[in-house]
């Protein structure tokens, strides 16, 4: 076939279709750290995306984005309902997220999910060429590997997961883990952030992967790092994302995001110190937790408006899922006794923006902040961290970070924080704020260091070398 000899799969395409409220149609972004991660290196390499297109009940063509091929795999709306907004992120998100809020194990929703895998497996088997290399992205997809492999044996085939992969004990609370088990053991390659969950996974694929002997296949072996599945071998192993580090390092020194970071520091009133959250309104991300820190310190008066702006920028997020809701109404909530409380006019304690922001204003929030928060409960990696970090080329500001976020294990220089020990939050929300500038200097160089010369190319072309692919230069 002529297809494409590089495709990449994943729930959404790095484009969603927005439907204006005048009828009309337009691309923009797609939310998430997948997409920043995966979109510029599949671009260079002009492979194909295999995705759905944001809205329910449409029907789009493939079609081309400057070097990009997208093929948009279609959704219903009970679809949408069940697989994406049930399955997806009331069963997987929670239940991979140490179960922080509790996963809902409902068996339509399972139906759901396996026929959408399905749909995903063949689109994928219609856009790649003979002996392409396809890269499985995420647990929307977590079956189809082994669908793609049923319907392509002559495919490369890597899968990555971009959320944790939970300890085994929870893991086993899965009525379909058998399932999912073996739907990633189609793979050539399966890859996580961190090495923990590779060893969670080999020690399911043992317990889970195996063929019932009766049919006369071969079990399941496994030794570090490797699954023999009958004949087949699947590597698994830990890589952890990032992001591209000195193409926003470059957007962080030009005028106008440096012109743009001096206008925000006027536009809050010139406050000493700026601190700044950047998320998905998501109950993972511990927002509640920053902004219960701030809350003491104010009451406490050991920091004051005047002197202390804080921004949250809460980006929209599966907004129909229960748990969602409960989150932002809780958060609002928090947001509106602290600013009633102890705001001044002119100066609010929170300045709350519920919207996605564009790169170059992100950048420039960066470059602004004194003190970044990321109070995660569970994180699978983190970028927001990266991208502060790539920005701070000044060796200025400061990194507060919670242990339980992926990247934690790189950016030790960080100050980390456990999130649920509130006080010891605060005190590092505290440090942070009045670090020494030789200090902060030290700490921002070793992060610096880190994420320079750890960054997405460098992530992705680790994964393709140990799939064996052709793609890793
Ligand atoms: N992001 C953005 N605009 C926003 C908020 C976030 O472009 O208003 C981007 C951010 O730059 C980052 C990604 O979304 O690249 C979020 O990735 P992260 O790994 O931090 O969290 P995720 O949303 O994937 O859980
Ligand atoms: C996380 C997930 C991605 C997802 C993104 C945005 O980064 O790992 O798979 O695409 O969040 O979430 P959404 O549900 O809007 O696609």
């Amino acid at each position: 076939s002529t297809g494409a000899d590089f495709v990449v799969v994943a729930n959404r395409l790095p484009v969603d279709l927005e439907r204006l409220d005048d009828g009309t149609e337009r691309w923009k972004h797609s939310p998430g750290g997948l997409v920043t991660a995966l979109e510029p290196f599949l671009r260079a390499r002009r492979g194909a995306w295999v995705g759905w297109p944001g809205v329910a009940d449409i029907d789009v063509d493939p079609f081309d984005d400057g070097d990009l091929h997208l093929h948009p795999v279609p959704m219903s709306g009970s679809e949408l309902r069940q697989y994406y907004e049930g399955f997806s992120n009331a069963t997987l998100w929670p239940l991979y997220h140490d179960v922080v809020a509790p996963p809902v194990f409902d068996r339509s929703w399972w139906d759901a999910y396996q026929r959408v895998n399905q749909r995903f497996a063949e689109a994928a088997a219609e856009v790649s060429a003979e002996g392409a290399t396809v890269w499985i992205q995420d647990y929307q997809l977590q079956l189809v590997p082994a669908m793609l492999r049923e319907l392509r044996p002559d495919l490369r085939i890597g899968f990555f997961l971009h959320i944790p992969f939970p300890p085994v004990e929870l893991f086993m609370q899965l009525p379909w883990r058998t399932e999912i088990v073996r739907g990633l053991l189609g793979a050539d390659l399966v890859g996580f952030h961190r090495p923990g969950g590779a060893q969670n996974f080999l020690w399911l694929a043992r317990r889970l992967g195996g063929f019932e002997p009766s049919r006369g296949q071969v079990g399941v072996r496994s030794r570090p790092g490797v699954v023999q599945v009958g004949d087949r071998t699947v590597r698994v192993g830990a890589f952890p994302i990032s992001i591209a580090s000195s193409e926003l390092d470059q957007l962080a020194r030009t005028k106008e995001v440096q012109q743009r970071a001096k206008e925000i520091r006027v536009e809050l009133g010139n406050p000493r110190r700026i601190v700044l959250g950047v998320d998905r309104l998501d109950y993972t991300k511990g927002i509640d937790v920053r902004i219960n820190a701030l809350h003491e310190l104010l009451a406490e008066e050991r920091i004051s408006v005047e002197e202390v702006a804080m921004i949250q920028v809460a980006t929209p997020s599966r907004e129909r899922v229960e748990h969602y809701k409960q989150m932002r109404e809780h958060i609002e909530r928090e947001v509106g006794r602290i600013n009633g409380e102890f705001g001044r006019v002119g100066h609010p304690a929170v300045h709350y923006l519920h919207t996605s922001v564009d790169k170059k204003e992100l950048a420039a929030f960066y470059c602004a902040a004194d003190v970044m928060v990321v109070t995660p409960v569970r994180d699978g990696m983190n970028l927001v961290c990266k991208e502060y970090v790539a920005c701070r080329n000044d060796l200025g500001g400061a990194l507060v970070l919670s242990e339980f976020a992926g990247s934690a294990a790189e950016l030790t220089s960080a100050f980390l924080v456990n999130p649920h020990n509130l006080d010891g939050v605060k005190d590092s929300l505290l440090a942070a704020l009045d670090v020494e500038e030789a200090e902060g200097r030290r700490r921002m160089r070793a992060l610096r260091r880190q994420v320079l010369t750890h960054d997405v190319d460098r992530w992705a072309r680790s994964f393709l070398e140990a799939l064996g692919a052709p793609f890793a230069d």
